[in-house]
């Protein structure tokens, strides 16, 4: 396996970080999101650790990886499984986990954090890493829905800040948003971008506003698909037939709210609504809350809008 990392060397300042060379990453939140950045960090040449809250979540965290690369080993080396056994162990070696954030980011260069998707709790967070992390490390939110720059002012060093998107499944969706608030220098934003093409995915750049730019599309429009449904204008089957076969979608807004997790589909309009509450756009759903409520949110409970095996 080629490598990358080193491809983006380049000098750098102890003052401000210039074009920082990531090869140590720290994720912390080690979920389908967290998981999935640290399989691709690995698999692209970096040290990673991932850091989340128990052992056994971690244990999962890793399955999760293992399964993943199973897949693709599975393709990659068909009539060849050992050498695909031997795949997957070299890029699972390059993961050490951790339940201790503060001493897991004391060799990163790169921390990017995959937690609950709540603001204090990323503030808290972010603000214990700053006092111990070195001044070079570039800090970096997943978050889906929150003000980066909200985040970044729980610490001292909002220059090197900002905020890296990925899309889930990490290990299959090419994108990545790499996001900017006014604070963030040009040296840190090359270095995340830099970083997400050495990961093997085309970034894009956008401004620190609500959704950024997929999301900010995507996600009203679910609202809107919810809202057809809950008024009984059409069944979420046709309705998702509707935007697979008339729109060209992969998959319905139904499957996609599944997939992506209710819980996460009602924090990220929640947010939205709280920097902009006059857009009816924006406007929560009973149906969407009640499923919630009760522990539906998709396919990792098994049930959401459609019931999975
Ligand atoms: P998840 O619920 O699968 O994983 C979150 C993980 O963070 C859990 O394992 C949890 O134990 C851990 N965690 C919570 N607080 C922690 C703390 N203080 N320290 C260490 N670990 C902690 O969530 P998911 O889906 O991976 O989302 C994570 C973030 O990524 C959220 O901000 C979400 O908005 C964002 N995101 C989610 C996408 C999705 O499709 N699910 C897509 C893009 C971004």
């Amino acid at each position: 396996m080629a490598f990358a990392a080193s491809q983006i060397v380049r000098g750098f300042s102890s003052s401000a970080v210039r074009n920082v060379v990531i090869k140590n990453v720290t994720i912390i939140g080690g979920g389908q999101m967290g998981a999935g950045i640290a399989q691709v960090a690995a698999s692209t040449g970096h040290s990673v650790t991932l850091v989340d809250t128990s052992d056994d979540i971690l244990k999962k965290s890793i399955k999760l990886i293992e399964g993943s690369l199973k897949r693709v080993a599975k393709k990659k080396f068909s009539d060849k499984p050992e050498a695909g056994e031997e795949f997957i162990k070299k890029i699972v070696q390059k993961v050490s986990t951790s339940t201790d954030a503060e001493s897991a980011v004391q060799g990163s260069d790169l921390v990017v954090e995959a937690i609950v998707e709540n603001l204090k709790i990323k503030q808290d967070l972010f603000s214990r890493l700053d006092k111990l992390a070195p001044s070079h490390t570039i800090f970096a939110s997943n978050t889906s829905s929150l003000s980066i720059r909200d985040i970044a002012s729980s610490t001292n060093r909002q220059d090197r800040f900002g905020g890296l998107h990925f899309f889930n499944p990490v290990a299959m969706m090419k994108l990545v948003e790499v996001i900017g608030t006014p604070a963030t220098s040009q040296d840190t934003l090359d270095s995340l971008l830099d970083f997400s093409k050495v990961l093997g995915k085309t970034p894009v750049s956008c401004k620190d506003t609500s959704g950024f730019i997929v999301n900010r599309l995507l996600v009203p429009c679910m609202m809107e698909a919810i809202r057809l449904y809950e008024r009984g204008d059409a069944s979420k089957e046709d309705i998702d037939i509707g935007m697979k076969l008339g729109a060209g979608y992969p998959m319905g807004p139904f499957e996609l709210a599944d997939y992506v997790g209710l819980d996460i589909v009602k924090a990220v309009i929640e947010a939205f609504k709280t920097k902009d509450p006059k857009n009816p756009l924006f406007d929560s759903s009973d149906l969407l809350n009640k499923l919630v409520a009760e522990g539906k949110l998709g396919i990792k409970t098994g049930e959401g809008f459609y019931k999975h095996k």
